[in-house]
C-alpha cells in the first residue's frame, strides 16, 4: 500500500461575507450574500490531495462547538483519514472572508484551536517515519511544525511547507529541513527581504532561499502561474489557465495540495505543475475553499481540453 500523505494545519469555519468593494472606515456595506463554508489552510490542502486520489491523513486541532461536526464531515467526505485530528476545549479556528466580485478576497483569522498545541501527539510521532510525504502550512505554532519537521526529517520523509499563514520570518532550523517551500511572491518577497516584481527577481530571491538550505523552492504567481526553481538545473514556469473566476479562496492551497501528490505519484516536473495548475483553475471557479476542490476525473478532463 501507498506510504500516505500527512497533512499537519489548521481547519477553519470560513464565515464568507459577500460584498461589491471593501468598505472604507466607519462605511456601512449592504452584503450581498453570507455563508459558512469548510477551510483552513491544512483543511484545504488535505482534501485537495485526497480528491484527487491521495491517501491523505490530517492532524490538526479542531473545538468542541457547533462548527466541529460540519468541518469534521467536509474532510471525511472529501476521503481524507481523521485519525490525527483532535478535539480541544474553546472554539474553532475561524476565517471571516470578504469576498468581492471577481473572486478576490480579504480574511481576517483568529486561530482558535489550531494553536491549541503543546508539543507532537504520540500518533502524530509515531506516524510521521512511515508517511510518504509531510505537507505543512503556517497557521499552526511554528514550534509544531517544526517537531515534525524534524522527526520526518529524520525518518527521510520529504517535507513541504506552504509559507501562506502567518508574516514572520521562517527559522533556519526549520528552512533546513524543507525539501520543497512553496510561497506566493508576496510571501517570497517578506520571507527574503528581495523585491519579486520580475521574473528575474522572483528567481533571484528563491535562490537566495535555497542557500539558506531549502532544496526546491515553488512559486505561486497567481493569474501569472507558477514557477518550479529547483536546487540544481535550470526553472521551470507553468502559466496559469484562463478560466471565469468566482472565488480564489483556497487556491493556493488547492494547487499546493495537488502538486505534493503529484510529487509522491512521481509524475514529471513539467506535468506535476500542469496538474496542479489545472486543479487551482477548477477550484477558483466555485465559491468556498474546501467545497471547490477538484476531484481526478475534473482534473484529467480540464488537462485534455487544454492539451
Ligand atoms: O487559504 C485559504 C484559507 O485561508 C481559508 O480557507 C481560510 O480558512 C484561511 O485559513
Amino acid at each position: 500500500m501507498a506510504k500516505p500523505l500527512i497533512v499537519l494545519g489548521s481547519v477553519n469555519a470560513d464565515l464568507y461575507v459577500e460584498i461589491p468593494r471593501l468598505p472604507q472606515p466607519g462605511e456601512t456595506l449592504p452584503g450581498t450574500g453570507a455563508a459558512v463554508r469548510p477551510g483552513g489552510k491544512g483543511a484545504n490542502q488535505a482534501a485537495a490531495a485526497a480528491r484527487l486520489g491521495g491517501s491523505v491523513r490530517f492532524a490538526g486541532r479542531i473545538g468542541r462547538d457547533p462548527f466541529a461536526a460540519p468541518l469534521r464531515q467536509a474532510l471525511a467526505g472529501a476521503g481524507v483519514e481523521l485519525g490525527l485530528l483532535q478535539e480541544v476545549d474553546g472554539p474553532t479556528g475561524q476565517a471571516l472572508i470578504l469576498l468581492q466580485q471577481g473572486g478576490e478576497n480579504s480574511i481576517v483569522l483568529v486561530a482558535g484551536a489550531n494553536h491549541a498545541w503543546d508539543g507532537l501527539d504520540r500518533a502524530l510521532a509515531e506516524a510521521l517515519p512511515g508517511a510518504g510525504c509531510l505537507l505543512l502550512q503556517r497557521e499552526v505554532p511554528e514550534a509544531v511544525n517544526l517537531l515534525a519537521a524534524s522527526a520526518a526529517h529524520a525518518a527521510g520523509v520529504p517535507v513541504v511547507l506552504d509559507a501562506g499563514g502567518a508574516d514572520a520570518p521562517l527559522a533556519p532550523e526549520l528552512l533546513r529541513r524543507l525539501a520543497v517551500l512553496s510561497p506566493n511572491e508576496t510571501e517570497l518577497a517578506r520571507l527574503t527581504g528581495l523585491p519579486t516584481g520580475s521574473d528575474a527577481q522572483v528567481l533571484a530571491a528563491a535562490r537566495a532561499l535555497q542557500a539558506q538550505g531549502v532544496g526546491t523552492v515553488l512559486v505561486k504567481l497567481g493569474a501569472r502561474g507558477c514557477l518550479l526553481v529547483p536546487r540544481e538545473g535550470e526553472p521551470l514556469p507553468q502559466p496559469s489557465f484562463r478560466v471565469q473566476v468566482v472565488d480564489t479562496t483556497g487556491a493556493g492551497d488547492c494547487f499546493t495540495g495537488a502538486w505534493t501528490l503529484a510529487m509522491m505519484e512521481g509524475q514529471e516536473a513539467g506535468a506535476r505543475l500542469r496538474f496542479a495548475c489545472a486543479a487551482a483553475a477548477l477550484c477558483v471557479q466555485g465559491l468556498g475553499a474546501l467545497p471547490s476542490m477538484p476531484t481526478r476525473a475534473a482534473v484529467e478532463a480540464f488537462l485534455k481540453g487544454h492539451p
